[in-house]
């Protein structure tokens, strides 16, 4: 019998690709995906009765309340789901591997290509209670904090991730103006999860980053991803973070992935490349992980 390795937020953006890549890159696992609708994570003691069902040898922990607006709009909620209830998982887990996924957002933004001995200082609450949560993790040494950058993808309910968010957006006319001075390292969410599934098999826990190579302006992302969605050609403008009012943003999160890349069997992707050859493909270009592109 395989052992069971157990996904949180499996209805989500990456716990989706987990799940759904999982034939391809974790064969000797038995997969559980686990969506909000069958457990709320925020409920110790359904947490632990899920425990007794499942008896999990592997936890990759994606569920979260991972909108920065939703976050800011009700910390309290935030707070639960992403410190709480990661603290119910890592406490649960402490004999076994625990994988939590943190984010970019526990940075400032103010130096670019982030390292892992770099400190935090996140500028809004969902940043806040990723950096907290990282802290209970890795109280415990064999487990792993992996911050991941803004992922690409198609989400199971086709509303998560940020390309989504902007085809949506302009399918319903509205105009996106686009920062040229703010800077990610997108990341394709299927190599993600191959990576992902990769790391799990190293059995090196710790503090690790896993983004893409490119350091891109969202101008850059926007501009390049007209390849893949023509729609978006007329409705989108560059701009400057400098004009924009609301909660603050982290102007520039690249972050260095060269710890995790060393763990790695293949290289990870530079968003340009990676579109402009999905463009060229005509498949999915989110939904083909380690295809012969790489
Ligand atoms: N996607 C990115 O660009 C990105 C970047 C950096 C870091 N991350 C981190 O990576 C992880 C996965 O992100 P994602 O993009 O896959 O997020 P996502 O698409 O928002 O998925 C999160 C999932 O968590 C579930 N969830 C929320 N509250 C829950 C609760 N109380 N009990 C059980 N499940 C709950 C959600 O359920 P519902 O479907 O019911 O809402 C959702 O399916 C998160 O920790 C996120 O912070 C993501």
């Amino acid at each position: 019998m395989k052992p069971i390795a157990l996904i949180t937020g499996a209805a989500g953006l990456i716990g989706g690709y987990l799940v759904r890549t999982a034939a391809r890159w974790a064969q000797q696992w038995e997969v559980h995906g686990l969506t909000r609708a069958e457990a709320d994570l925020t409920d110790p003691a359904l947490v632990k009765e899920l425990w007794r069902h499942h008896h999990p040898q592997l936890v990759v922990h994606c569920a979260a309340l991972s909108r920065t607006g939703a976050c800011e709009q009700d910390r309290a909620l935030a707070r639960r789901i992403n410190v709480d209830a990661t603290r119910y998982l890592a406490d649960l887990t402490r004999d076994i591997p625990f994988v939590f996924l943190s984010s970019d957002q526990v940075f400032d933004g103010s130096k670019a290509w982030y390292v892992e001995t770099d400190g935090v200082n996140p500028l809004n609450v969902y940043g806040q209670t990723k950096a907290e949560a990282e802290q209970v993790v890795l109280q415990n040494p064999a487990h792993a904090v992996i911050r991941i950058a803004l992922a690409a993808g198609t989400s199971p309910t086709r509303d998560r991730s940020f390309v989504e968010d902007m085809v949506r957006a302009v399918a319903k006319g509205t105009r996106l103006t686009l920062f040229t001075d703010e800077f990610r390292c997108p990341i394709p969410a299927g190599t993600l999860a191959r990576a992902l599934w990769e790391f799990v098999e190293c059995q090196q826990p710790g503090l690790y980053h896993l983004a893409g190579s490119d350091r891109l302006s969202r101008w850059e992302i926007g501009e390049l991803l007209v390849r893949l969605y023509p729609e978006l050609r007329s409705k989108i403008q560059p701009g400057s973070v400098a004009d924009y009012q609301g909660p603050p943003r982290p102007p520039d999160l690249s972050m260095c992935s060269d710890k995790m890349q060393a763990l790695l069997s293949f290289r990870l992707p530079g968003f340009r490349q990676w579109v402009i050859d999905g463009s060229q493909t005509g498949n999915d270009p989110w939904d083909e992980p380690g295809s012969d592109r790489q």
